[in-house]
């Protein structure tokens, strides 16, 4: 825990930016537009405040990479080269971890014995080694991505596994032998497929008969470790550079991919033998918000073009497009080009995808009216598909030129489109039950209607106010966990904790809130056995809702602006910064707490007065007020009077 920089761990999944002393980038954990995941490098915690989710760099990679609290810190510490000996795991994580390892484990040893097939053996080299050679593919590429071959035989593959050990069931279950436990991939060259850590997790085989019958790719199944949808080949290797460079490029194939990566454009994944789903644009998004398709320039790749990328549009994603010259796709576009013509190529033919999509559509409508008013609906449908609305209103400037119509009329026909998602959405809303914990507004923009009509107001929906002392008994919890083994009164070395505790131990009953109450009682238990507790303890308490308690008091989005320094030249004089200067916190929200119980025993005690008639009872409660008055007359001049009416 110690060595683990959450802002490393994350950042290998997500594009984080700098902000202040806060990092922040898109939330894998849910879908959003505009950045609300935080990252703390200084309390190693990050928190979405769109989703909610949050934590340490452990409870990241269980969000994450789905793994088990075990397997998170087996991960770290393989990571960081730390040595982890095992005492003892429950039963049921084991086996199923041990399962899913055998999967990966057979994966890995398919793809060895494909290796050794196509570098070991005559038919391999002359038939596998030999295509992938003859394509062009340097024998460094050939090994850094894995290729193979799958040799002509009927069960040869499947009998090594089951000798070396592996079950015939496993086989079957992630594809490598057919029901009839034959060998599923024969007589094909083999391309693993990895996931984001580069564990082999299927494969994609191609056939090298000339003519043959039997399809062109034969491709994994989904599998427990393999699940299309979400799976971009080449991924592994393209997101570094798909990152630095702040564009993916998406091909459609295995040997595009390849090609392309051999010379030196790395930023380029492909779907693997799928269509492209969001689950897959949700991948890249994490790394960058551009994208470009090369699509081949025939019909096919054309109509591919102008059907798959509306969704990439809703993903508010930047769609750019490049058509190839007919009958080319990128591997042998790049190979008779060679890589600099090739790299101009795409660049001078890089075309905005609604851009594309207009012109595209006018040409086919050319002069017929009732065609071209078709058409313009459709552009239009694309373009409501655009969360942002600035993009969305320059485009709709852009195809009113192309198109020659009126802009009025597209941002009257986009309005239709908006109202109805809008109702959707609400719709969706209320149906699922709103994350009472988020301290923004959701994520989402309510569209805003160019044209003038103000959009219908969204419906917040208020949380009940509290009437109880929850907020000040939340504001010392808070100091608690944040603060407690900070020493405030340095002479004396009496800590947060030590200090808060002390002044509120016997008011622990008059607490309104179960859980705070919880929280100081534990504090409490603790500090008599001479144990002060950190704000790690509660960030890993074995309570859930303590560890989100913790986490929403240890992880702000909000930070000095460093601008009240680094522009206006002012600096904070009179006292440190918050986080720093606890003493004057933790008096006051000591305090401020005392006062509204006094305030509260106050008012009991009058009634009790009021309504006593034993003259004893009427001289102690007398007493009583007396002190009571006097504690708020004390707490009163701490805060100024103004406070207390
Ligand atoms: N594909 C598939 N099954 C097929 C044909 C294609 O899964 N029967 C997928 C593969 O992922 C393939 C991609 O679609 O990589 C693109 O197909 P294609 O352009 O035909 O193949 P290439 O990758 O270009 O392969 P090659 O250059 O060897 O023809
Ligand atoms: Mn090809």
């Amino acid at each position: 825990m110690d060595v683990a920089k959450v802002e490393d761990i994350i950042g290998d999944f997500v594009n984080l930016k700098r902000r202040g002393v806060n990092m922040i980038g898109l939330c894998p954990f849910h879908n959003e537009k505009t950045p609300s995941f935080i990252v703390s490098p200084a309390k190693n915690i990050y928190k979405c405040f769109g989703c909610g989710k949050g934590g340490d760099p452990v409870r990241f990679l269980m969000e994450q990479e789905n793994y088990s609290y075990p397997e998170a810190l087996k991960n770290l510490a393989s990571r960081y080269g730390i040595e982890v000996e095992e005492i003892q795991v429950s039963q049921e994580s084991i086996e199923e971890r041990k399962a899913l390892d055998d999967l990966f484990a057979l994966n890995q040893y398919a793809y060895e014995y494909f290796i050794d097939q196509m570098f070991n053996t005559d038919m391999g080299k002359s038939i596998g080694l030999g295509y992938f050679k003859e394509r062009g593919f340097r024998e460094e590429t050939i090994k850094k991505w894995g290729l193979g071959y799958a040799p002509d035989k009927k069960n040869d593959f499947t009998l090594a596994a089951i000798n070396d050990g592996y079950q015939e069931e496993q086989l079957k279950s992630i594809g490598l032998s057919t029901q009839y436990s034959s060998d599923f991939y024969r007589g094909r060259v083999m391309f693993p497929i990895r996931n984001l850590s580069g564990k082999i997790i299927g494969f994609g085989g191609r056939i090298l008969a000339k003519g043959a019958k039997a399809a062109k790719y034969l491709n994994s199944p989904d599998s427990d470790i393999y699940n299309k949808s979400k799976v971009l080949y080449g991924a592994h290797f393209a997101r570094t550079a798909i990152r630095k460079q702040d564009e993916c490029i998406m091909v459609e194939g295995y040997t595009d991919t390849l090609s392309l990566h051999q010379a030196g454009i790395e930023n380029v994944v492909a779907p693997c033998g799928t269509s492209l789903t969001s689950g897959q644009i949700r991948v890249i998004k994490r790394y960058t918000p551009n994208i470009t398709f090369i699509f081949d320039g025939d019909a096919a790749g054309k109509k591919a073009a102008l059907r798959g990328l509306d969704m990439v549009l809703e993903q508010d994603m930047n769609v750019k497009l490049v058509l190839l010259p007919d009958g080319e796709d990128p591997d042998s576009l790049l190979q008779s080009l060679g890589v600099v013509k090739f790299e101009e190529f795409v660049e001078r033919n890089k075309k905005d995808f609604i851009l594309f999509k207009t012109e595209h559509l006018m040409e086919e409508a050319k002069d017929d009216p009732t065609k071209k008013a078709a058409m313009i609906k459709e552009i239009i449908a694309s373009i409501a598909k655009i969360p942002d609305p600035i993009k969305r209103s320059v485009f709709v400037k852009e195809c009113s030129s192309i198109t020659s119509t009126q802009e009025q009329l597209l941002f009257n026909e986009i309005n239709k489109h908006l109202h109805v998602e809008l109702k959707k959405r609400r719709e969706k809303k209320s149906r699922t039950t709103s994350n009472e914990e988020a301290p923004f507004p959701p994520e989402e923009n309510f569209p805003t209607l160019e044209n003038g009509e103000a959009p219908p107001l969204p419906v917040i929906q208020e949380k009940p106010k509290s009437s109880g002392d929850e907020f000040q008994e939340k504001d010392l919890v808070r100091l608690l966990v944040e603060a407690g083994t900070i020493v405030m009164i340095e002479e004396e070395g009496i800590t947060v904790s030590q200090f808060i505790l002390n002044n509120i131990e016997e008011l622990l009953n008059d607490f309104d809130s179960e859980i705070y109450a919880d929280v100081v009682r534990e504090c409490l238990d603790k500090f008599n056995q001479g144990e002060i507790l950190s704000s790690n303890y509660f960030l890993h308490h074995k309570d859930k809702k303590i560890r989100d308690l913790a986490l929403g008091f240890m992880a702000s989005p909000f930070e000095y602006s460093p601008n009240w320094e680094e522009i206006h030249g002012l600096t904070l004089q009179t006292q440190k910064a918050p986080e720093e200067n606890f003493l004057n916190d933790t008096l006051s929200s000591v305090n401020r707490f005392k006062l509204r119980k006094v305030l509260k025993l106050l008012k009991k005690n009058q009634d009790k007065l009021q309504s006593t008639t034993d003259s004893s009872e009427t001289i102690k409660t007398l007493k009583v007020q007396q002190r009571l008055t006097e504690m708020k007359k004390e707490l009163a001049a701490f805060f100024g009077s103004v406070i207390v009416k």
